[in-house]
């Protein structure tokens, strides 16, 4: 094959569940000179990520840096790490990510418990504290932001929970990391994961992630190998350290762009961004109730940054949603699972949550519901 043109992609508003915009300045980090990894100066640049990646998770865990993959590479991350074949798991599962959670651990030789809430709701603290009584895990996992259904579950009392039954406290914040409060040390959480593609507005490609002290000696004192060559963080804990041990080619120009996109958030200053993305939510949910359209998710629980809008009956979920795309050129999510068909996903993460934005899309829908 051969063409004549670069490919050039079209301008479009992200408002669906990831990837969200990113600000010119992360896009034009990736086209910086590229250094070679080891690189003293490129060393330099990894030191300032991983003390900026403690300020977002809000840590002083040592050991916070970006893996070299997506969200579900994070995931990953966590559950090899810590798990040996035979151990057991608790795991809340209310939409897609909770479920991924359970492949994950299965496949790591895991003997998995679930705890489950219908799709659009939170997993309760009893529902955890209840399973508890039974049995004896290694850890509990719960995904803080379930993105398929724009729910948030709330973590500080699970984890006391968790502590008291003497687990690790495992938690994805892909969705929830720069857009709503993730607080590590305050929440005691041991094992975290999260997304560059979201509230950070990065391109899709890192996965940062944190273990406290007590993860990481579990991780570094197993009986077993870790699973994964890849993701085994004894490896990975020289490459980001001190020794900086080859391990793999970190994505470079991914890198630069993390960097910038996490001096922005910190400049922005979290508590602001936070308030900016609460904002912008409450700005939704107004015109969308203008428009008679409601949010699914569990009211007093609903994400700032994902909101599951439900489709009003005799609507074509999918047509509208081509239309916003084609004509207006702004990508909104289709609902998953059992909330197919019946919800669009709105995302308003990181920069994709501005006012304008958000009027924008009433906007494009009061004209599309009309026809
Ligand atoms: C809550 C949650 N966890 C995990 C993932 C997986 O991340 P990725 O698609 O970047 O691999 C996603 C992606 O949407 C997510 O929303």
């Amino acid at each position: 094959m051969q063409l004549n043109t670069p490919f050039t992609p079209p301008q479009r508003l992200l408002l669906g569940p990831g990837p969200s915009n990113a600000a010119p300045t992360v896009l034009e980090a990736l086209g910086k000179p590229l250094l070679g990894h080891l690189d003293p100066v490129f060393v330099g640049m990894m030191e300032e990520i991983k003390a900026m990646l403690r300020e977002v998770f809000q840590t002083k865990n040592e050991m916070t840096f970006p893996v070299s993959g997506t969200g579900s590479a994070g995931m990953e991350f966590c559950f090899v790490n810590l798990i040996e074949p035979g151990d057991e798991v608790l795991i809340g599962v209310n939409g897609v990510f909770g479920t991924r959670m359970c492949d994950v651990a299965e496949r790591c030789g895991a003997v998995v418990h679930r705890v489950e809430s219908p799709w659009g709701e939170i997993i309760h603290p009893e529902q955890i504290k209840t399973a508890l009584k039974d049995i004896k895990p290694k850890l509990v996992a719960i995904v803080h932001a379930e993105t398929s259904t724009g729910a948030l579950t709330p973590l500080e009392e699970i984890s006391r929970a968790v502590h008291e039954a003497g687990a690790l406290f495992l938690v994805d914040t892909v969705t929830s990391l720069g857009g709503c409060p993730v607080k590590v040390d305050e929440w005691q959480i041991d094992a975290i994961y999260s997304g560059t593609q979201k509230c950070l507005s990065c391109p899709p490609g890192l996965a940062p992630v944190s273990l406290s002290p007590a993860a990481l000696e579990i991780a570094t004192s197993r009986k077993t190998k870790v699973q994964s060559w890849y993701l085994d963080v004894n490896f990975l804990a020289a490459y980001w350290g001190e020794t900086r041990v080859y391990h793999h080619t970190a994505p470079i120009s991914m890198n630069y762009a993390l960097h910038e996109s996490l001096r922005l958030i910190l400049n922005e200053g979290l508590e602001a961004r936070w308030k900016r993305h609460e904002a912008n939510h409450q700005r939704l949910k107004a015109g969308l109730s203008e428009l008679g359209l409601g949010i699914a998710s569990q009211e007093g629980h609903q994400l700032w940054q994902l909101n599951a809008v439900t489709v009003p009956d005799g609507v074509s979920e999918s047509e509208i949603r081509e239309a916003l795309l084609n004509d207006y050129s702004i990508e909104v999510g289709a609902g998953l699972g059992p909330l197919k068909g019946k919800v669009w996903r709105v995302g308003l993460m990181g920069e994709s949550s501005q006012s304008e934005h958000v009027d924008r899309f009433l906007d494009a829908m009061k004209t599309l519901l009309k026809k």
